[in-house]
């Protein structure tokens, strides 16, 4: 328990820490790997040097600890992150390296003004707030390991890779253990590892699960990222040295972007590879729920996955409609009205500027929020989001 004059240095002090933020976040990482070189295993490397994970985290330590005395009301965010660190293999005895980084950094940042009381305080809350991904995470590993399956990673064998178009290739995984697989969601995510030549660390990354679930496989579509700089680590070394045979490591799935189940009318709006969860969640449809998929990308050519959501919409009496950006310019709130009705329930996935941009149309189109369902991709994500 903490004390009351604790929660009010840590209440008072919050904003501080975040004025500083971009400071101390860069402090905190810089330290923190220098310290913990092993570490580099488990942080992406690309976004860390874009430096939007590691203000990612320690924001949402802040927006943690502003709500220091009431925690419950931060679970369902909590809950979101435990996915995460549970699918990267986020261990209890990683939360007390962070912690003692964040709090060097702190110091060092804010110098004179952090007095040992404040830090103090800092460390108590940070100790509770640990304890409280510690315990969900737990929870999360248990539910990994139930039904025959399993806690961290395990071999899977690529039996099948199939290129859908010039950006996105599909790799078939079974484990080679020949153990069946749990059950999991469609719009769930399984997070691989590996470690491409040339490169010193594994490196994690989270692929959604692009069918619904069949046989003994996970299917992944995973996304070139050649245009950026730096390019993509992992999908280059899965789209150029993966092959039918290789091995890669990988988790259970996880996350909480999943098909409400009720008699609701469904909405999918994807935007380019978002389509990878909300594919996933029409093929796990059965008739009898109006359903709508539309598809937002580049040109017709990078529409993946098109025939099949087709050929699933007709099975389901559902309709498609799809928008290029090349000619016809974004989806606006205009395209999204026209789709939706009383209790529709609208499911999102897609880049973050697709996300700033539509997440507010649809609540302006008088959707409610507990009937907007998204998830972003990447580390852009805080207490906030
Ligand atoms: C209370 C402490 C912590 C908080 C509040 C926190 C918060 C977060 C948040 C908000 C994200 C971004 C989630 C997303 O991308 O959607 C994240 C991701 C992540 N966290 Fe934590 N975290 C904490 C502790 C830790 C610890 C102890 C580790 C391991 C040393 C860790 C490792 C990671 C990694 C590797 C990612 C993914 C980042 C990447 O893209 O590489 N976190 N965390």
């Amino acid at each position: 328990m903490l004390t009351k004059q604790t929660i009010d240095i840590i209440k008072s002090t919050v904003p501080v820490l975040e004025k500083y933020g971009v400071d101390i976040t860069k402090h905190f990482y810089k330290r923190m790997l220098e310290n913990h070189p092993e570490l580099k295993n488990v942080f992406n490397q690309t976004n860390q040097r874009e430096g939007r994970q590691p203000q990612a985290l320690a924001a949402s330590v802040y927006a943690a600890a502003a709500n220091i005395d009431n925690l419950d009301a931060i679970l369902p965010v909590v809950h979101l992150i435990a996915h995460k660190h549970r699918a990267l293999g986020i261990l209890p005895e990683h939360y007390p390296i962070v912690g003692e980084n964040l709090l060097a950094a702190i110091k060092e940042v804010l110098g004179d003004a952090a007095t040992d009381e404040i830090i103090d305080a800092w460390k108590d809350a940070y100790g509770v707030i640990a304890d409280v991904f510690i315990q969900v995470e737990e929870e999360l590993y248990q539910q990994a390991e139930a039904n025959g399956g399993w806690r961290l990673f395990k071999p899977f064998k690529v039996v099948k890779k199939e290129q859908e178009n010039e950006l996105i290739t599909s790799f078939y995984l079974e484990p080679e253990d020949g153990k069946a697989l749990p059950p999991y969601q469609p719009g769930q995510y399984i997070t691989v590892k590996v470690k491409a030549p040339g490169e010193e660390y594994t490196a994690l990354r989270h692929y959604t699960v692009s069918q619904a679930p069949k046989g003994n496989i996970y299917r992944i579509s995973v996304k070139r990222e050649a245009e950026n700089n730096p390019k993509g680590v992992v999908s280059n070394y899965l789209h150029d040295d993966v092959e039918e045979g290789s091995t890669i490591e990988v988790s259970a799935p996880a996350g909480l972007f999943t098909l409400q189940q009720n008699e609701n009318p469904v909405l999918f709006v994807a935007g380019g590879i978002g389509v990878t969860p909300l594919y996933a969640m029409l093929d796990s449809m059965e008739a009898g729920r109006e359903v709508v998929f539309i598809q937002s990308v580049r040109n017709e050519k990078l529409a993946v996955f098109q025939e099949q959501i087709q050929k699933k919409l007709a099975e389901l009496n559902g309709t498609y409609f799809a928008k290029y950006s090349d000619e016809e310019g974004h989806l606006t709130k205009d395209d999204l009205a026209k789709f939706i009705k009383e209790n529709t329930e609208v499911y999102i996935c897609g880049p973050e500027a697709f996300m700033e941009a539509l997440i507010p149309a649809v609540r302006e189109l008088g959707v409610p929020d507990d009937r907007i369902h998204f998830e972003f991709f990447g580390p852009g994500f805080s207490f906030k989001a």
